[in-house]
This record gives C-alpha cells, sequence and structure tokens, in this order.
C-alpha cells in the first residue's frame, strides 16, 4: 500500500480564472484542510512548451503562489513550490518518454486542440507534455490527483505508464494514482459559449472571470454573460437542454457549497435580470478577498521567492530517493 497523497499543479501562463478556483484552487484546499499531505506545483515547465515572455512568466509564477496562498493554501502545510527547482520532474519524464507509447500520445486531445490545424509546427515538448504531467505525479508517488474534467485523459495515461514500467520491470512501485474529479466545479464553461470550457487561453477577456478582475468587471462579465432568453426552469431537470444556464447555475453552486438541487430550490423559474445580480453579489462576495489577498502578498515578491525556495526543498527530499530507485530498478 502507498500512503495517501495528494499532488497537482497549475500552469503559470497568466489569467487564473474561476474555472481553476473551483476545479482546482478551493478543492487543494479541502483537501489541505482534511489532513492530507498535499503538494502542490507551479507548473512552469509546463507552460514554455507554447512560447512566454521572460518577464511575465516570471510574473505569473509568483501571482500564481499568491494565488495559492489566498484561497487557503497554508505553505508551512502544504508543499508549495515551482516545477523548474526540482530538476527530478524532468529526469523521471525522460525516463517516461521511454515507457510511453507513441501511439498513446497521439490519442491525447489536448495536444490536437492546442496545437491546432498546423500540428507539424507545434513544440516536441507540447507532445510529450503528459509524460512530463505524469512524472510530477509520480516522482512522489502520489495517490490522488484533484483535477478538472479535462484532464482526465492525461490521468488515464499517467496510469497507463504506471502500469507499463511496473509490469515491464516486474516491480510494484508506481502507485496507480487516482483522478479525484467530482463536484460541481470541476467543469466550469466559457460565459460567451456554453460548450467551451473557461481557459486562460480564450482570446475573449469576456469568456472568464479572472482572480484579479475587481467587483465591478466581475458583474459586468456575469451580467453580459450569454444566456437564452427563457427564465430558468422550476427543476434542475430543466437544465439538461440548456448549456449556458445550466453553467451559471453550476457556477452559483460551486461558489456557494450548495449542491445543484438547493439552488434551483432558491431561484428556480427566475428571470436571469433577477439570478444574475445575485450570481454577481455571490461572486464578489467571494472572489473579492483572495484577489485582495493576491494584491497584498505580490507587495512582497521577496517573500514569495523564499517560499517558493523552501517548497522545493521539501519537494526534492520526497522525489529525489524515488527518482533513485527508479533509475536503480532500471539497472543505472
Ligand atoms: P487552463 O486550462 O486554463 O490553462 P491549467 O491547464 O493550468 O488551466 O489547469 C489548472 C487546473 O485548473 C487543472 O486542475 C484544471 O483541470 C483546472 N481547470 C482549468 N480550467 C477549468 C475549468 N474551466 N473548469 C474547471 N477546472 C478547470
Ligand atoms: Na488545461
Amino acid at each position: 500500500g502507498f500512503t495517501p497523497r495528494v499532488f497537482s499543479g497549475i500552469q503559470p501562463s497568466g489569467n487564473l480564472h474561476l474555472g481553476n478556483y473551483l476545479g482546482a484552487l478551493k478543492r487543494f484546499a479541502d483537501a489541505q484542510n482534511k489532513g492530507v499531505q498535499s503538494i502542490y506545483c507551479m507548473v512552469d515547465l509546463h507552460a514554455v512548451t507554447v512560447w512566454q515572455d521572460p518577464v511575465e512568466l516570471r510574473h505569473s509564477t509568483r501571482e500564481l503562489t499568491a494565488g495559492f496562498i489566498a484561497s487557503g493554501l497554508d505553505p508551512a502545510k502544504s508543499i508549495l513550490f515551482n516545477q523548474s527547482q526540482v530538476a527530478e520532474h524532468t529526469q523521471l519524464a525522460w525516463v517516461f518518454n521511454c515507457v510511453a507509447r507513441m501511439g498513446w500520445m497521439q490519442r491525447m486531445t489536448q495536444f490536437k486542440d492546442k496545437a491546432g490545424k498546423n500540428a507539424q509546427n507545434a513544440s516536441l515538448g507540447l507532445f510529450a507534455y503528459p509524460a512530463l504531467m505524469a512524472a510530477d505525479i509520480l516522482v512522489y508517488h502520489a495517490t490522488h490527483v484533484p483535477v478538472g474534467e479535462d484532464q482526465k485523459q492525461h490521468l488515464e495515461l499517467t496510469r497507463d505508464i504506471a502500469i507499463k514500467f511496473n509490469n515491464d520491470f516486474g516491480v510494484d512501485f508506481f502507485p496507480i494514482t487516482e483522478p479525484v474529479i467530482e463536484g460541481t466545479g470541476t467543469r466550469v464553461m466559457s460565459l460567451r459559449d456554453g460548450s467551451k470550457k473557461m481557459s486562460k487561453s480564450d482570446p475573449s477577456d469576456m469568456s472568464r472571470i479572472n482572480l484579479t478582475d475587481d467587483a465591478d468587471t466581475i458583474a459586468r462579465k456575469i451580467r453580459k454573460a450569454k444566456t437564452d432568453p427563457e427564465p430558468l426552469p422550476s427543476e434542475v431537470k430543466g437544465l439538461e437542454e440548456r448549456p449556458e444556464a445550466r453553467n451559471l447555475v453550476n457556477i452559483y453552486a460551486a461558489l456557494a457549497d450548495m449542491s445543484v438541487d438547493q439552488v434551483m430550490a432558491e431561484v428556480g423559474g427566475k428571470a436571469f435580470s433577477e439570478f444574475k445580480p445575485m450570481m454577481a453579489d455571490l461572486a464578489v462576495e467571494k472572489l473579492a478577498p483572495i484577489s485582495g489577498e493576491m494584491s497584498r502578498l505580490m507587495q512582497d515578491v521577496n517573500e514569495i521567492d523564499r517560499i517558493l525556495a523552501e517548497g522545493a526543498g521539501r519537494a526534492r527530499a520526497i522525489a529525489a530517493p524515488i527518482l533513485r530507485q527508479t533509475y536503480e530498478i532500471m539497472g543505472m
């Protein structure tokens, strides 16, 4: 048996948004507060699979760290660090590049989405990204990974890599990690298009609520969110064919820590002109303290760098022996 250990990561590529908060940060804080050992990583090596401006990358890494802390992650309880500061991730990733099969990688839908039509021009790193992600997780023998829906396929690949490594070398060395994808916040959709997920990389700023948005901006984005002309249905069932309405109700439920049933009991039958202001008030109430705390923390970047360096030391203390054993199993 493996000791329960949680790992997850977020890319420091700017525009930390409501989907990242509800699908990741808020749930990380809940996991930490249940007392499980938790390791959270600013995955800058993933970010650079597409070109990043160096000044912005450094800023985004610090801002993301501030976002973690402002969302309730306590650097004294959880390990918070920056991926490029712990070399064991890329060392194990090379091993996994040799375990994973080309065919497995070619099936990854996120690569297809991100590479777009001109896949020949995508970086080799973007293609290999899921093997690095498997290394991020398995270099800590993490047993649980809280993520959003969008990461499900990558987690399956992580499990396949662990299984193949264990089989190839006749060992029971890497755990078969469980994805933890539960709750209304794991699939937050764009405010402009109910069929697309809310994302950092969406060119439209109106499509997402950024954690750095002020109260007026949050209210305006919710007021302008795309909806159909009907009022909210009176029953949960009535949301089925209405992706935009369902998305707003899901966001409300996740922010309020309520079930969709509870929310519908409260708001079912209301017009959007009534529901949207309620939603804006709730979003501002929950997000304003986070954005305020983020800007306060960003005034002392030396302290943030100190927290990341300390976290990297603690992460390396777990990762180095696991990498050493991996090499030993392989005869290196
Ligand atoms: P993005 O996709 O916006 O670039 P990342 O890939 O860095 O964000 O993902 C960071 C975390 O946030 C992951 O756990 C991911 O599953 C989660 N996440 C990203 N977008 C959403 C969303 N729209 N809804 C719920 N969770 C999300
Ligand atoms: Na993503």
